[in-house]
């Protein structure tokens, strides 16, 4: 690489254009994000037809999907930014966390195209990539806010005070609120994945039907707790039996549906009031829930705040949101990008490792 192309790296005002690649779990998502001109193309592959018929993800499979999905992709989203290789400043790849095998796929091909093409490479933290995610509509949002991100494995409260200063406010004791959800679907004999498929039933159901355990509600933490809702929904489905009638199986949908969201709805904005945050954000696949954007629109008009989601299509995994945080990352002189192609993968990627452990540490208590 050239000094200047060094120098432009380091200098946080000049322009940057940026491949970015997601293929952590089950989608390949690709991406060209420039600076100033913002988001150029992008293109994902959904593996969820793949996977359904195993009811879940199965890694291996995920991938060699990857394996056959990346490069096609990558061509074509070049192609539709109209733009090579030499064009972009640096090649961005999901570093984790998530399946080891997946991330390798990105990590590989980002690596090799990096050097083929002399360019600098980034690895990035998946759920940062999710946290800046709303940041990616113009949508006037700015730091600092409190980020509600409920995700497949992930649940947390952060104070998001600026780009790479994150406040662990309160997180999932177990599972997390997507899992909740997907476990749930299941024990309904739902497809996968179960979120939207749980979403969808519960459109039709009487959430008054049924009633869940809201776990933790009351802890006085901003921890979340959902392995004893998914026990109590196992408990109603045994109850109904095996010829359970398609309305009482909706009525439990909308009822487990009702008790996931109360919890995130609560905890998120008792988040805001002791963090005196006027601004919530939600990132995240459980952020393209419905109920919960109407729940959450209710509660922050009601509390003086202003809520900020993703687009629904930036809501779960993509490559836009890792272009991104490459390029926000990289202009902040938070991250550098290297030419030492020894990549590696942190399947297990704790997101306090990227910021201080002191601003991390904290962790706020209500009272
Ligand atoms: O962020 P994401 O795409 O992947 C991870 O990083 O985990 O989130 C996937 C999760 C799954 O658990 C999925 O069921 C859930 O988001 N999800 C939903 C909805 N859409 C996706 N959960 C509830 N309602 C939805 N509409
Ligand atoms: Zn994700």
């Amino acid at each position: 690489m050239s000094p200047e192309h060094n120098n432009k790296l380091a200098s946080s005002h000049a322009p940057l254009c940026i491949l970015g690649l997601e293929t952590s779990c089950d989608e390949t998502g690709v991406a060209v994000y420039h600076s100033e001109r913002g988001l150029l193309a992008h293109a994902l592959h959904s593996q969820v037809a793949m996977h359904r018929l195993y009811g879940g993800v199965v890694p291996e499979l995920a991938s060699r999907d990857h394996i056959a999905r990346t490069l096609p992709l990558i061509e074509h989203t070049l192609t539709e930014a109209d733009c090579t290789l030499a064009d972009l400043d640096a090649i961005a790849y999901t570093r984790g966390p998530g399946l080891a095998g997946a991330l390798l796929v990105g990590a590989g091909l980002a690596t090799a195209l990096a050097m083929a093409a002399d360019k600098p490479l980034i690895g990035i933290h998946h759920l940062e990539g999710h946290l800046l995610s709303p940041l990616l509509s113009d949508s006037g949002l700015t730091f600092p806010f409190v980020a509600l991100l409920v995700s497949g494995g992930h649940t947390m409260l952060l104070d998001v005070i600026a780009l790479g200063d994150y406040r662990l406010l309160g997180e999932t004791v177990d599972d997390a609120a997507g899992e909740a959800f997907d476990k749930s679907a299941m024990l309904l004999g739902l497809g996968y994945p179960g979120g939207p498929e749980l979403a969808r039933m519960a459109s039709f159901g009487n959430p008054q039907a049924f009633a869940l355990p809201r776990p933790k509600l009351h802890s006085g933490d901003l921890d979340f707790s959902f392995a004893g809702l998914k026990t109590a929904v196992l408990t109603k489905v045994r109850q109904l039996g095996t010829n359970s009638c398609e309305q009482s199986r909706a009525d439990l949908a909308a009822a487990t549906q009702e008790a996931i969201t109360d919890v995130l709805v609560s905890k998120a904005m008792e988040a805001t009031r002791l963090t005196n945050r006027s601004t919530l954000v939600v990132a995240g696949g459980v952020g393209a829930n419905r109920r919960l954007r109407e729940k959450l629109d209710q509660a922050c008009m009601k509390a003086g705040k202003h809520v900020y989601y993703p687009d629904l299509q930036w809501c779960t995994d993509n490559g836009p949101m890792i272009a991104y945080a490459a390029c926000r990352r990289l202009q902040a002189g938070l991250a550098s990008a290297s030419r030492d192609y020894a990549f590696d993968v942190r399947p297990r990627w704790d997101l306090a490792e990227l910021v201080s452990t002191a601003s991390f540490e904290h962790r706020a208590t209500a009272n």
